[in-house]
């Protein structure tokens, strides 16, 4: 780390000198611990790309405005895309003096092109620039994640219609409660990923404004078209305050609380398959591909990957309420904490993604075990079928439930399942007890009677699919009008 005096006006000669592009006001370079504190190019340099990309276009907007000439603007562009080639080959090499992904790529572009490469910042801030690198790299994120939770809503469509045959038992308090569909249990978790889909997809309009030309608070006095840099770097909107674009960070706290809800999402789903996995369910089994041994006990299979996805919400809660931490309490406008804002952000990108990716793996592949999840129905489950059986008959819930649970006492004393009750005690307990009494021990007969829009007969799972089959080809129609 060099500690030599900058005393050279000239960028370039400066950056050769080891100094910052800052530098200029400063006598010493800064300390070590001041700038291992300071430097974000360890992981800001994924932003390269975005930040060539607004870079190009804001050389363009200073053409338009009459501060570059078209001699010195071709001159920025020929050199931004060497730069570019570099970082796509692997080829970048980063200095000592590089402190983010904006400074090292100007520094290069001014080695490569010479002082004229000075210019590319006038009117520009990092504080504008970062901003509108963020905005445009989570932009290109959310069409990937999109297409992730699309694949979700896929597969749980698929597995929904090819089973929809196979009945399991419904909990409430993880109690079995009422026999269910698997597929109305795999359908419940696709409404959770649509809801995912459309709250991610409501975000992008907020994200979809341009901080750049807000210079560094005050905006920019050089007379650069915002609305021209905007229609270069397919924003739908310019940020409409200087002082707000400089400084909003809110889309990534929302993005980070949208992370966040669908990690718990993929964290309760996994839950309830490391139950279904066990061996006192075995109501799926998890494929190799997913599982993992025990270095000790040679029977096990465990099932690690759903725990990860399990453990990791814990992280993108973290992530969120580490960073709405770090914007509490800041003044208007940029102030050096909200760097912050990168590593969470990519984090909670990546995870979430290996996440979906993870989950689809596990959905696609799992096996369902018909017979162990019908062996868990019992005639007990039913009882709320004889309520409604009395129900039916004219009788008031209330009283019906009453009379059900004398029914319950009674099967108690004989020993006996409710299904077993002979007619003549049934009828001890109410008249209205009859003969079609025995028509209510039929399971698929059961779920039939849930035939409301949302329940679990037949043709009621399979308008829940044909919705969410529907929302997948709205989604796809989006994707391919947007490519
Ligand atoms: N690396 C900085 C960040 O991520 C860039 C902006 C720096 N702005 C400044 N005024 N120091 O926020």
């Amino acid at each position: 780390m060099s500690e030599s005096i900058n005393s050279h006006p000239d960028c370039s000669r400066s950056v050769q000198n080891g100094m910052k592009m800052w530098g200029g006001r400063f006598a010493a370079g800064p300390s070590s611990s001041m700038d291992a504190l300071n430097k974000s190019i360890s992981f800001d340099q994924r932003l390269w790309q975005v930040d060539i990309d607004g870079s190009v276009a804001y050389a363009k907007g200073l053409n338009l405005a009459g501060i570059l000439n078209s001699t010195e603007l071709s001159a920025i562009i020929t050199g931004l895309k060497q730069v570019k080639e570099e970082w796509k080959n692997d080829q970048f090499v980063l200095q000592e003096t590089d402190e983010d992904i904006h400074t090292a790529n100007e520094r290069r572009l001014t080695e490569i092109i010479g002082p004229v490469g000075g210019k590319l910042h006038t009117g520009r801030s990092r504080n504008d620039q970062v901003a509108t690198d963020l905005r445009m790299w989570l932009k290109d994120e959310i069409v990937i994640i999109e297409g992730l939770l699309v694949k979700i809503l896929d597969v749980l469509c698929n597995r929904a219609e090819t089973e929809l045959d196979i009945v399991m038992p419904g909990y409430t308090h993880l109690q079995r409660a009422q026999p269910v569909r698997w597929s109305h249990f795999l359908m419940s978790y696709a409404v959770s990923f649509k809801s995912d889909y459309v709250r991610l997809n409501s975000l992008l309009p907020e994200i979809d404004e341009l901080p750049l030309g807000s210079g560094a608070v005050a905006g920019n006095p050089l007379g650069i078209n915002r609305e021209y840099l905007a229609s270069l770097l397919a924003f739908s909107n310019v940020a409409l305050n200087s002082m707000h674009a400089v400084s909003d960070r809110d889309f990534v706290a929302q993005f980070l609380q949208w992370a966040a809800l669908t990690g718990i999402h993929l964290s309760r789903l996994s839950e309830d398959l490391i139950i279904y996995s066990t061996k006192e369910f075995r109501f799926i089994t998890m494929s190799d591909q997913y599982s993992s041994g025990s270095s000790l006990m040679p029977q096990k299979k465990n099932p690690d990957v759903l725990e990860l996805l399990r453990g990791k919400a814990g992280r993108l809660i973290g992530n969120h309420t580490g960073f709405m931490c770090t914007l509490k309490g800041l003044p208007s406008t940029y102030s050096k904490d909200l760097q912050e804002d990168k590593e969470p952000l990519f984090d909670s990108v990546d995870q979430i993604k290996i996440m979906l990716d993870a989950a689809h793996g596990v959905l696609a592949t799992l096996t369902i075990n018909a017979n162990a999840c019908r062996s868990a129905l019992s005639f007990d489950m039913l009882a709320t079928d004889v309520a409604y059986y009395l129900v039916r008959k004219g009788v008031p819930f209330r009283e019906a439930h009453h009379i059900v649970g004398k029914l319950v006492v009674l099967a108690e004393g004989k020993q006996c399942h409710l299904k077993d009750i002979a007619l003549k005690d049934l009828q001890s307990i109410d008249h209205r007890f009859a003969d079609d009494y025995a028509q209510i021990w039929d399971f698929e007969k059961s779920m039939e009677q849930y035939s409301a829009t949302g329940s679990t007969a037949h043709a009621a799972v399979w308008q829940q699919i044909a919705t969410i089959r529907e929302f997948i080809m709205n989604t796809k129609e989006r994707f391919t009008i947007e490519q």
